[in-house]
């Protein structure tokens, strides 16, 4: 299913796109890695070898990606999307979780924070999914089909505190992933998104902790609400990413976003 397919993964210097990368390669696909940073790319296509090929490149600015798509196309085109590029930023977000008259000195509310770093998340987080859909659609007509998974989030369903711009922007991944899915229906094109639940990358330990070693309080609310009662690893991915990239297997789902979580959508919390 996968041999001599060309993947593209936006996001493959991250914790869960590196992943889905190795693991795609493993399948016998040859995977385009994509990130703002060489060096994490690097590291990747070194766990990778022959398969793996470094294209840095900033997903939300047009121009590059339509470059991006010019050297892919060289290569044999795109078959797979995996636009797994996305964040937040600790700039966009206030540290108090509701708005109070009475500020603390040193906390910052609402009005306080950085307006151009919560565009920035707007941005990489909705036309960073946007551009690279546009520019290896076209590809994808060409060679008859293919197959997109986006990004979504928890904060899609319902936002976490504190979150504003990246709960808006994963909310809107899932409804573009409706838009662009009945769009492209006819060119056998479909497009689905993952929301993973509270996975372990890099950052995690610090504003969650770990099971193993304590949690943070925000660790424990949680997982006291994630009925699994762990953190998700970025191999808990890999089967959906399969499903849904398999023609066979996904060939009528589109349009979908598929929760990857623990279970902890299933609880209202309380
Ligand atoms: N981890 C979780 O618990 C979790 C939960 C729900 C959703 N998600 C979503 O899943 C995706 C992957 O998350 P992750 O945990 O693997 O995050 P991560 O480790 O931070 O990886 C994200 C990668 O995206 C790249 N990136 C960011 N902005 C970019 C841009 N403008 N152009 C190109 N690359 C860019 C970053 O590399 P550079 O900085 O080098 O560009 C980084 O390597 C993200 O969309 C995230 O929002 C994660």
């Amino acid at each position: 299913m996968f041999k001599n397919k060309i993947a593209v993964v936006t996001g493959a210097g991250g914790t869960l796109c590196s992943e889905i990368a190795i693991r795609l390669a493993e399948e016998g696909s040859t995977v385009v890695l994509v990130g703002r940073t060489a060096e994490k790319l690097e590291k990747v296509a070194g766990r990778i070898g022959a398969n793996a090929i470094v294209y840095p490149c900033d997903v939300a600015d047009e121009k590059a990606v339509e470059a991006l798509a010019e050297r892919v196309a060289a290569l044999g085109g795109c078959d797979y999307l995996i636009n797994g590029a996305g964040g937040n930023d600790r700039r966009a977000m206030p540290t108090v979780t509701q708005y109070t008259p009475d500020l603390p000195e040193g906390e910052l509310g609402l009005y306080d924070i950085d307006m151009e770093a919560f565009e920035q998340v707007l941005r990489i987080n909705t036309m960073g999914t946007v551009y690279p859909t546009l520019a290896f659609t076209k590809q994808m007509i060409q060679k008859g089909g293919g197959s997109i998974i986006n990004f979504a989030s928890m904060n899609t369903y319902c936002p976490l505190t504190r979150c504003f711009s990246y709960a808006m922007s994963k909310a809107a991944v899932a409804n573009l992933t409706q838009s662009l899915a009945a769009y492209f229906a006819p060119a056998n094109i479909r497009v689905n998104a993952i929301a993973p639940g509270f996975m372990v990358n890099e950052r995690s330990k610090n504003y969650l902790g770990t099971v193993e070693e304590g949690l943070t309080k925000r660790g424990e609310q949680v997982i006291g609400h994630t009925p699994m009662g762990r953190f998700g690893q970025a191999g808990d991915l890999i089967g959906c990413v399969k499903w849904l990239l398999n023609d066979e297997a996904a060939g009528f789902v589109t349009g979908i976003t598929v929760p990857v979580d623990g279970g902890f959508l299933t609880l209202g919390g309380v």
